[in-house]
């Protein structure tokens, strides 16, 4: 870990009026202004000795490498927030810091400043953005959109393609959001592109000539949990710009929400690197950034000052919490966290955690659930917290106690984990439309049928039944417990539960209703999403003389029609005696 701290570790402006040129004469980075907006429309160029681009006042374009324009007719690269129509507007430009090797520029807008600092020998530029005035957020994004014939290819951790062709979404149907029909019946859509943020290395477009990747090491500043998915990279479907993107704050797997971006909060600083298109070489630059990693170059004092946290975490029945997912934040709901910094892991089959290079001016929450496996049945989620790290030491909390439900169990599908793992098409790679696939009626007979004969997701009319043996009811009055965990829910109204939701839900024929609180929809099951969206967690008491010795059976009911490849993505169903 790094702690230094640099000369004047707070970025400063050097000027109050913006410098039209930098100072030294034989470095060959440079800023320089053509236009500072008092007169027209702000422009300017920076360069290196292996890059240059002209910065003007939304857009950086004629971004030269290696003697070719990457960006051509393309729109370039640009930061922009709430939709399309809100693309930063650079009015000044300033160098805020320089040393031999290195130039840091500030564009400043009302929002905010984005930066781009520039290196000796660097091929390509970092880039972080310092907030201002963003205020309350949904999506808040850069994105480098490139000529489309230098950049014919896409490679995430998950695939490395072609991307499609404009040509095909030009000739094809659109059927909704970003989606279109081949005529051989074949979809087209950017959500094919999808990724998990933080199980993402790194991303990028490339041909045989050009590579463009977005290295992103160190995600805490990207909002959500270890189930925040985002959109990496695409073809744009109204210009054939081969867009790559860094979803910063981004909503594209989420229902509607929003977060407070407060003043000063700075995101990144990643790197936008260059290449000759090779994707192993892209891969040991991802490598050394990593490594790199928190940067020392940054000499921002909030950045530098980071800590590590550790502990062991230990279930009520002696067990050990292994593998259980653990989030490093705030309180509340983890996928819909995105004000300040988030960090995750997984324990190991001990128990056992820890987090390095956590940013230590906040208290942290730990949160943890289960992730599967050994604990696949643990219902419950962990809390314990405000715990105050110091900069460059660890903070051991010690063994955790993780209090469980504490009930028997008398059947269960599917692991409890906030994905759809385990069922037909469940993390399957990201696909349009695989939920047509799943059966709009199934009987799931405890004992005899396993869980991928449960399908990932229900979206048609039509009855699902869980048929279940019961010995005997248990001695004394203990009542059941049926638990139901959505990995994602795409629809309106209620979810789970009552009449008129999208599952309405029948024990021996009696209603089970208790929940009529409407959820808010997540696009993922409609956005080629396989493996989770937004989880949601139900449990429902099931009265004792509802159960009979003998044969019972489950109807989980989808009775309204919903709109075509929108319902809910299952995690896990359960049955316990309280
Ligand atoms: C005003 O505009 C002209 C032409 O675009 C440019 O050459 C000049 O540098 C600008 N002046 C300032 C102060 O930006
Ligand atoms: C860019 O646009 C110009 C003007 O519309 C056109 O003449 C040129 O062929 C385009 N270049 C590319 C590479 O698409
Ligand atoms: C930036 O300027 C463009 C063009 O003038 C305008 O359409 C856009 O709304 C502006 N962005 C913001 C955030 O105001
Ligand atoms: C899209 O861009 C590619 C690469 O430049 C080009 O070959 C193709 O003709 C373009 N497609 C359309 C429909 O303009
Ligand atoms: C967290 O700890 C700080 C100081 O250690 C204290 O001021 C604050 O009240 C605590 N917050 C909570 C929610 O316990
Ligand atoms: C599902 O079952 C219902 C009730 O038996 C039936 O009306 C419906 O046609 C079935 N749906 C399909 C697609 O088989
Ligand atoms: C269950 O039995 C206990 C002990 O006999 C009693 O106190 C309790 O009220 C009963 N609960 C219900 C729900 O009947
Ligand atoms: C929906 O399904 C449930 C369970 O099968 C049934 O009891 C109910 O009458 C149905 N509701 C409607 C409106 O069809």
């Amino acid at each position: 870990m790094k702690f230094t701290l640099g000369v004047g570790a707070c970025l400063v402006a050097l000027a109050a009026a913006s410098p039209t040129a930098r100072g030294s004469k034989k470095s060959p980075l440079s800023l320089v202004i053509h236009n500072d907006g008092t007169n027209g429309t702000f422009s300017s160029t920076i360069a290196s000795d292996k890059i240059s681009m002209h910065v003007g006042q939304q857009y950086g374009t004629k971004l030269m490498y290696k003697g070719e324009d990457l960006v051509k007719n393309a729109t370039g690269a640009y930061a922009s927030y709430a939709g399309r129509y809100f693309d930063l507007n650079y009015t000044s430009a300033a160098i805020y810091s320089e040393t031999q090797d290195m130039l840091d520029i500030g564009f400043t807008a009302k929002e905010g400043v984005v930066h781009f600092v520039l290196k000796t020998g660097l091929d390509g530029f970092y880039s972080y953005f310092v907030n201002k005035a963003l205020g309350v957020q949904g999506e808040f994004r850069t994105l480098y959109r490139l000529d489309p014939g230098l950049f014919p290819n896409g490679r995430t951790y998950l695939k490395d393609e072609p991307l499609p062709l404009f040509s095909d979404i030009l000739s094809g149907t659109n059927v909704q959001d970003e989606t279109w029909q081949r005529p051989d019946g074949t979809y087209i859509t950017k959500y094919d592109w999808s990724l998990f943020m933080r199980e993402s290395d790194f991303y990028g477009v490339y041909g045989d000539k050009f590579g463009c990747w977005l290295i992103n090491p160190g995600k805490d500043y990207y909002n959500g949990d270890q189930l925040k998915q985002e959109l990496s990279l695409h073809r744009e479907s109204q210009t054939n710009d081969t867009v790559l993107l860094n979803m910063l704050h981004g909503t594209h797997f989420q229902a509607a929400f929003s977060n407070v971006i407060p003043d000063g909060k700075v995101f990144g600083p990643w790197l936008v690197y260059l290449n000759d298109g090779s994707v192993k070489d892209a891969v040991k630059r991802n490598k050394a950034e990593e490594k790199a990693w928190p940067y020392e170059w940054f000499t921002d004092s909030l950045y530098q000052s980071r800590g590590s946290i550790s502990g062991k975490l230990m279930l009520d029945t002696g067990k050990p919490a292994a593998g259980a997912a653990i989030f490093l934040g705030e309180p509340g709901r983890t996928i819909a966290q995105g004000t300040t910094f988030q960090y995750t892991t997984y324990a190991d089959s001990k128990g056992n955690f820890k987090i390095e290079d956590v940013r230590t001016e906040q208290p942290w929450t730990i949160q943890a659930w289960s992730n599967g496996g050994e604990i696949g049945g643990v219902t419950t989620i962990f809390q314990a917290g405000n715990y105050t790290l110091t900069e460059g030491k660890n903070l051991d909390v010690g063994k955790l106690t993780w209090k469980t439900q504490g009930r028997t169990d008398i059947w269960q599908i599917g692991d409890y984990d906030r994905k759809s793992l385990g069922f037909a098409y469940g993390g399957a790679p990201y696909t349009h439309g695989l939920v047509d696939n799943c059966p709009a009626n199934l009987t799931y007979t405890i004992g005899t049928n396993s869980a991928k004969d449960w399908c990932f997701g229900k979206s048609s009319k039509g009855t699902w039944s869980v048929v279940f043996d019961i010995e005997s009811l248990p001695s004394g009055n203990s009542s059941a417990v049926l638990s139901l965990s959505i990995a994602g829910f795409s629809g309106s109204g209620t979810a789970i539960g009552g009449s008129g939701s999208a599952l309405e839900i029948v024990l021996n024929g009696n209603a089970l209703s208790n929940h009529a609180t409407p959820i808010a929809s997540d696009p993922s099951l409609y956005r080629s999403g396989t493996t989770a969206g937004e989880w949601h967690y139900y449990e429902f008491v099931v009265p004792r003389s509802w159960l009979v010795a003998g044969t019972n059976k489950l109807d989980l009911t989808t009775n309204k029609t919903a709109t075509r490849w929108r319902g809910i993505m299952w995690d896990m169903v359960k049955m316990e005696w309280s």
